[in-house]
């Protein structure tokens, strides 16, 4: 009904809206006088530093939030990070063992493929830590360790909330081990917490803009490919903006890590086609520019996506999107906003049935 919807169209309007709040619920009961107190979990100090890896596994979405959590990871607490599908990890025989913290992350907590990998992961002695938002769920239960993300109910199939969420407890954690295993500064630490108290004002403001996203979906909605590239986290995002965008628009897309393009997937790029370029890393910017060139000069329409503190994007781009500036490895959870209304707007324009994608399941408990 319109009312358990709030007012909305769609659930997933409701849930994109209501992401302020839910990044906002995670994070602050996890940060007290100015530290990350994760009472949460039992692992200690000790515990933390034994780890010689860590394993994600995941589906979909979630599968993606893995993705940005491994060059975090390994960015911050300098543990080598894998990822997995979890339909992958169960049966290729993964090096896991009593060193290894399995990091599980879903959104319902019965996802079949995830829960027998964590099961799997547990039989071969590793230690196990979920995220997850159906509190009392079967991946919660089976756990060692649970971090619950606070989205509430989400009931649209395409994620958001969600998402945001399990983005926001990876940072926390990984800040979190970062800190025990000495591999950041207090200083350092200290500039994290506070960047994460800011996050939910900034996915604010990015809301407050959404028509211009909006604009950008109306010129866009009738093209048959899009092309999502990015390098490092923007290819990360470039993973979850390809799948929000098919899921829910039927349009076909594709991630590519920007620099693997020219092996192959630059062959599909024609007149028009439409190339969504994210690009806001400042290390990699130069890089991601020439990538731009690239598929431009092969006829690409582009569309970039980088944060404030990069105006010159619309020297190479035929329209640009920002969003608020912030330490950059927190641009993944200002980024995938409009990738989120992008789609939304898209699916809307084309007149899909948006909280129910045609074959798609919010939770899929059959292998
Ligand atoms: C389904 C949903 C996706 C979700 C995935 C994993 O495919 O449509 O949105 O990311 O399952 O679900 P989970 O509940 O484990 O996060």
């Amino acid at each position: 009904s319109a009312a358990e919807k709030g007012g909305y169209e769609h659930f997933m309007a409701k849930e994109i809206m209501e992401q302020p709040k839910a990044v906002r619920d995670t994070i602050s009961p996890r940060l007290k006088d100015g530290r990350i107190v994760l009472d949460d979990i039992t692992l200690t100090k000790e515990e933390i530093e034994r780890f010689s890896k860590i394993s994600i596994v995941a589906c979909g979405s979630a599968y993606h939030v893995g993705v940005v959590a491994k060059y975090i990871f390994e960015k911050l607490a300098r543990i080598p990070v894998e990822v997995d599908v979890a339909s992958e990890f169960r049966y290729r025989e993964p090096v896991v063992n009593e060193q290894t913290l399995v990091l599980v992350i879903s959104q319902s907590g019965e996802t079949a493929d995830t829960l027998a990998a964590l099961r799997e992961a547990k039989r071969l002695g590793a230690r196990t830590l979920s995220i997850v938002n159906v509190v009392g769920s079967s991946i919660a239960n089976d756990s060692d360790d649970v971090i619950y993300t606070w989205a509430g109910p989400e009931i649209a199939v395409a994620t958001t909330k969600a998402y945001s969420t399990q983005l926001a407890v990876v940072y926390l954690l990984a800040v979190y081990f970062a800190e025990k295993l000495g591999t950041i500064s207090q200083e350092v630490y200290a500039s994290y917490i506070e960047e994460l108290k800011l996050l939910p004002e900034k996915i604010e403001k990015i809301l407050e803009n959404k028509e211009d996203i909006q604009y950008l979906a109306s010129k866009f909605f009738n093209v048959k490919d899009v092309f999502f590239i990015g390098r490092n986290l923007d290819y990360a995002m470039s993973l979850e903006g390809s799948l929000k965008l098919k899921e829910i628009s039927y349009i076909h897309s594709e991630a590519y890590a920007a620099g693997e393009l020219k092996h192959g997937t630059i062959s599909l790029i024609e007149d028009g086609t439409l190339v969504i370029a994210l690009a806001t890393q400042t290390k990699l910017f130069e890089k991601m520019m020439s990538n731009v060139k690239e598929v431009k000069a092969r006829g690409a329409m582009v569309l970039g996506l980088t944060s404030e503190d990069n105006r010159m994007i619309e020297k190479e781009t035929d329209y640009a999107l920002y969003v608020p500036s912030a330490d950059e490895m927190l641009l993944p959870s200002l980024a995938v906003v409009p990738l989120q209304l992008f789609s939304y707007y898209v699916s809307s324009m084309k007149g899909c049935d948006i909280d129910k994608p045609r074959n798609l399941a919010k939770s899929v408990t059959v292998e």
